[in-house]
């Protein structure tokens, strides 16, 4: 971690993802955490990030941070799995800002389950890279963890698709072949599958789902304070930023967080 100098406490909390993914991992933080400000900037221009290389991801998200940086922000949230799995050990002493990584910070807690076999659900990017895997193995060499990458299912959340009966016969066969592994618990490793979650319930139990948010705010949370970084503001702010159709995120983002203000474009 490299040293951060003149860290403001209200400065905003940025997060960023490939499109409206990192809104299931913001709720989740700006609910126990009601005094940030935040800045989410959303790479929805070079969706899906789940089958780009580490050198466009890399490229990607070095503009991003640059631009979070310029923006003064004192944390950034790699809500991300993929660019966490991918591209983290890579980046994370290079900028002026706390770096929390999604995959990195829940693996302790997803070790720590009383379970035999782990599922986890993810785009290929994160599946490729073992990083979950490695990741549990670091406090758990027990534990059997199943990958299983799920090609469609951003695009079903980013075109809000997944009302479509032939799209949830898709993410039913992939529920299926998971299935046969017989996992205690499924980790939806990808922000955007918590968009999903009321789909996958009609063919599997709602508890056998696992939603790293939820761990992931607590832990943020827990670190903020510990460096005596918690916010004061009384009137905290969003601002929101994508690369392309700003309509589209917002009308998408619906269902699952309100977007007041149309987000600004920003392409790099
Ligand atoms: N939502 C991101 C993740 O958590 C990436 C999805 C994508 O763009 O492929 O992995």
């Amino acid at each position: 971690m490299t040293t951060l100098n003149n860290i403001d406490n209200n400065a905003p909390i940025a997060f960023f993802d490939s499109g409206i993914g990192g809104l299931t991992v913001l709720n989740k933080v700006k609910a126990i955490l009601p005094n940030e400000n935040f800045l989410y900037y959303g790479d929805t221009l070079h969706m899906p990030y789940g089958e780009k290389t580490k050198e466009q991801l890399l490229e990607y998200s070095d503009n991003i941070f640059k631009f979070f940086e310029s923006k003064g922000v004192k944390a950034v949230v790699m809500a991300c799995n993929t660019t966490s799995s991918v591209i983290y050990e890579d980046v994370k002493d290079k900028y002026n800002f706390k770096l929390y990584p999604i995959v990195q910070s829940v693996s302790k807690i997803l070790a720590d389950l009383d379970v035999r076999t782990l599922g986890i659900f993810a785009t290929r990017a994160t599946i490729e890279s073992n990083a979950y895997q490695n990741e549990i193995a670091k406090y758990n060499k027990n534990m059997k963890v199943v990958g299983q990458y799920c090609p469609n299912w951003v695009h079903f959340v980013e075109e809000n698709s997944m009302g479509f009966a032939e799209n949830q016969q898709i993410i039913r066969e992939d529920l299926e072949k998971m299935l046969q592994h017989n996992p205690d618990k499924i980790v939806l490793g990808c922000t955007h599958y918590p968009f999903l979650t009321g789909v996958l319930s009609q063919f599997a139990s709602e508890n056998i789902f696992i939603d790293p948010a939820v761990d992931f705010a607590n832990f943020i949370k827990s670190d903020l304070a510990a460096n005596s970084l918690l916010s004061t503001d009384d009137s905290p702010a969003e601002e929101f930023y994508v690369s392309s159709n700003p309509e589209l995120f917002k009308s998408s983002a619906k269902m699952f967080y309100e977007v007041k203000e149309l987000p600004q474009l920003l392409t790099f």
